[in-house]
């Protein structure tokens, strides 16, 4: 009995940040942000706002399209590095919010890797027949732990939420195979100390430099690049099928440049990969369910395609998903 993603669901926060508004801020231009990162601009949480809010508006989207209610959940799981409280977790949180039933909730810390991550945990439950309905939720606001100083981290970031109803199933579709990579010892490419504090873009306060995300983006590049393309040969040489069958690529939307080099090294077809990073920044464990959502709403995914999900983020972490759609 394995499991099948059912339904999506996506929600930002209102107020958006374009590179042209960065450029009044800080000492960088729309031009380098968009030719080094694909990024045009991005949403933003602001003071007072909570991310939980809009995890529980993308879920509500993605159970109604399941024609499900929070009640009929056996489970909520949430990728996230946001919670803004240590414990209850996220994904209590997210329960409380719908107001969803005694059932577990959970979350896994793998940033931008935490959606792909949550996925694999969400289809291992089920496939072990422990749960038959869950909700898996991406959310993240690494805006609010950027130093808005720094214009080689402020500029990258964007905040957001997407969510997946599965439900188990027999048969041939569903989440096929899921590999999972991470690695302590190299932690310190993509770290941020948890305070507990939040700096949003229009916060009173500016976050201390020592406690915001700290990144070695050049060489986080390289690796990014290789990790997604190695877990994607080993999660497609694992399920026993060809890159060339692979209908639609989804992966982190975490630089324009790290997609296309990674699908080029792939020798996948540029026109299988689904990119919305020109509107969102780096949305961390949001930015794969929000694109999937993105690529239900453009008709880019039909029942029975073979697609491929894949991240790297802080940890360093990094994975994959194979799903017949
Ligand atoms: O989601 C988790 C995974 N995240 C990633 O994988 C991120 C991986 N890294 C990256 O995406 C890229 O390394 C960045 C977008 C972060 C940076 O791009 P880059 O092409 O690697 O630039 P760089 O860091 O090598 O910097 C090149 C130049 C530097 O100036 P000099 O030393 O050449 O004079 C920087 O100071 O660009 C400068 N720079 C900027 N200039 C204008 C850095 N940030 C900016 C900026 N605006 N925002």
């Amino acid at each position: 009995m394995g499991s099948r993603i059912v339904s999506t669901g996506r929600a930002v926060p209102p107020t958006c940040i374009s590179n042209r508004d960065l450029e009044r801020r800080l000492d960088t231009s729309h031009e380098w942000i968009c030719s080094r990162t694909g990024i045009i601009r991005r949403h933003v949480l602001r003071d007072g706002e909570s991310l939980v809010d809009f995890a529980a508006e993308a879920s509500r989207q993605a159970l109604q399209r399941a024609g499900m209610e929070a009640g009929d959940l056996d489970a909520i799981v949430a990728g996230t590095v946001s919670s803004e409280y240590a414990f209850p977790s996220f994904a209590c949180q997210v329960q409380r919010a719908l107001g969803a039933p005694t059932v577990p909730a959970l979350d896994v810390a793998a940033a931008c890797s935490g959606f792909v991550y949550a996925l694999a945990v969400a289809d291992g439950i089920m496939r072990a027949g422990d749960w038959r309905r869950a909700l898996v939720v991406g959310a993240d606001a690494l805006s609010t732990m950027v130093n808005w100083r720094d214009r080689s981290t402020a500029v990258l970031f964007g905040d957001g939420a997407g969510a997946v109803v599965m439900v188990s199933e027999p048969g041939p579709r569903g989440v096929l195979k899921s590999i999972l990579r991470s690695s302590g010892e190299m932690w310190d490419l993509l770290s941020v100390r948890a305070t507990g504090q939040r700096g949003a873009i229009d916060a009173a306060s500016v976050r201390d430099p020592r406690d915001a995300i700290q990144m070695r983006g050049p060489e986080l590049f390289r690796i990014a690049v290789k990790s997604m393309e190695d877990v994607t040969r080993e999660v497609a040489e694992g399920a026993g099928v060809s890159l060339n069958d692979i209908s639609l690529v989804v992966p982190h939307q975490a630089n324009l440049r790290i997609i296309n080099a990674m699908m080029e090294r792939l020798g996948i077809d540029q026109e299988k990969v689904f990119t919305n990073i020109d509107r969102y920044g780096n949305t961390s464990a949001a930015s794969v369910p929000i694109a999937l959502d993105e690529a239900v709403e453009a008709n880019r995914l039909q029942s029975n395609d073979l697609v491929l999900i894949n991240a790297c983020g802080g940890g360093l972490t990094w994975g994959a998903n194979l799903v017949r759609w």
